[in-house]
């Protein structure tokens, strides 16, 4: 083990590594070299994948003022169940309350500050609290707070109860996806969605979006990647490594037959194909989503909504692909699978085609690893500035880029 004084030093550099303004960590000039036209731009500078002192401003920037993905509905499905998780840092619950809404809380007793859960549980009534009992409901009031007046005695004719409920973070369910905005300082959800739903118009309506049900039993994966969190969106963005990184998608999903997509206003971007087709085929087959356009039947599209979440869209199956931040250079990756109707789902005759639909993305996102991880080893060079873009092929990459470029400064 060190000695003392080397370990307080390093302490002593990382906590103020955390305060330095974003200017002393990088050259702002990178920054804005992002945002000139595609055949000029370079991409991020190494420091947005390597260094620790940026990590706190993509956190406040990037994670807690945006829309950012945490988990789906779907796994706290009854009244009463709840589950921990983890936003870089920031500990939270997810709760099914009474009226089957699922909501999040700030995971902190507001009487000593102990975590409150620590594992995901089924609740009866109330959220209490293991170190000294206190409760809450599931709308987060406190409503017990048992010898808070002396053994036996619990009210306190000078606390106001009302003031210590939990802190409840801002949050929507959009498909399944929870989203939640830490600081509460982003746009309406309903309006932040609108492009992408409008695009998804011709695929799926609003009704048509009830209809996608959780797979239980080939429907859910993790992997823990090493890598920044960043390039499993750049790589989910762009076509251009199907030949490469996967040949055998590419025979049945080829490179010519993909498109690009960007959304605007600039909140999420992707690829879309043009000759999806049943990836199993059996007897029977999935059910399909009843109002997509006749003449799109073979299209596909598969979109990173920023920061943190992909999602895929067929006709007869929708994924959610979210990621999880664990370090700079750490990312959880969490992949859920949904069908059509509850039969598709989890019906006992699709139940072989479910195992292989699932194996299969399961080892395109296997095959993707390689390539996420190497572009994290590299950007340990010093020679690195952040590249460049092909002007035809990297579009989405590059507005990803521009996305993360321009909520930095911006
Ligand atoms: S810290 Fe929760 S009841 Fe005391
Ligand atoms: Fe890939």
């Amino acid at each position: 083990m060190l000695p003392k004084f080397m370990r307080m030093i390093i302490f002593f550099v990382h906590q103020n590594l955390k305060n330095l303004p974003l200017s002393k960590i990088l050259d702002i000039e990178k920054i804005n070299n992002v945002d000139k036209p595609i055949e000029v731009a370079n991409g991020l500078p190494n420091e947005c994948y390597t260094n620790q002192g940026y990590l706190a401003h993509e956190k406040e920037k990037i994670f807690y003022n945006k829309w950012t993905a945490i988990g789906v509905g779907s796994s706290i499905p009854k009244i009463g169940d709840a589950k921990p998780c983890n936003l870089l840092g920031i500990p939270l619950i997810l709760i099914r309350d009474k009226n089957m809404d699922v909501r999040v809380f700030h995971n902190v007793c507001s009487h000593r500050g102990f975590k409150l859960m620590d594992k995901a549980c089924k609740l009866k009534n109330v959220i209490r609290c293991p170190y000294h009992s206190w409760a809450y409901d599931f709308n987060g009031q406190l409503v017990a707070t048992p010898h808070i007046g002396g053994l036996n005695n619990h009210q306190s004719t000078n606390f106001n109860k009302t003031k210590s409920n939990l802190k409840e973070v801002k949050t929507k369910l959009w498909m399944d996806i929870v989203f939640v905005n830490i600081n509460s300082n982003e746009l309406d959800f309903d309006q932040y969605i609108k492009p992408l739903e409008e695009r998804w118009s011709k695929f799926i309506n609003k009704d048509d979006q009830k209809l996608i049900v959780k797979s239980d039993d080939y429907g859910y994966f993790s992997l823990e990647v090493k890598t920044n969190w960043k390039f499993a969106i750049e790589n989910y963005c762009e076509s251009y490594h199907l030949p490469t990184i996967h040949p055998e998608l590419n025979k049945i999903s080829n490179i010519n037959d993909h498109y690009h997509i960007q959304g605007l206003p600039n909140r999420f971007a992707g690829q879309g194909s043009k000759k999806y087709d049943q990836i199993v085929k059996g007897n029977k087959i999935f059910d399909t989503f009843p109002n997509w356009e006749k003449s799109m039947l073979k299209n596909s599209e598969y979109i990173a909504l920023f920061p943190n979440v992909m999602i895929g869209l067929h006709v007869d199956h929708f994924y959610v692909f979210w990621l999880e931040p664990l370090a700079m250079n750490k990312t959880k990756e969490h992949m859920q699978m949904y069908y059509v109707g509850e039969e598709s789902a989890n019906g006992e005759q699709l139940k072989e085609m479910r195992k292989q639909n699932l194996k299969f993305w399961k080892d395109v996102m296997l095959e993707d690893i390689n390539a996420v991880e190497g572009m994290q080893e590299g950007r340990n060079s010093p020679v690195y500035n952040g590249g460049n873009f092909s002007p035809i092929m990297d579009q989405p990459t590059h507005q990803f880029h521009k996305w993360v470029a321009q909520n930095l400064i911006g």
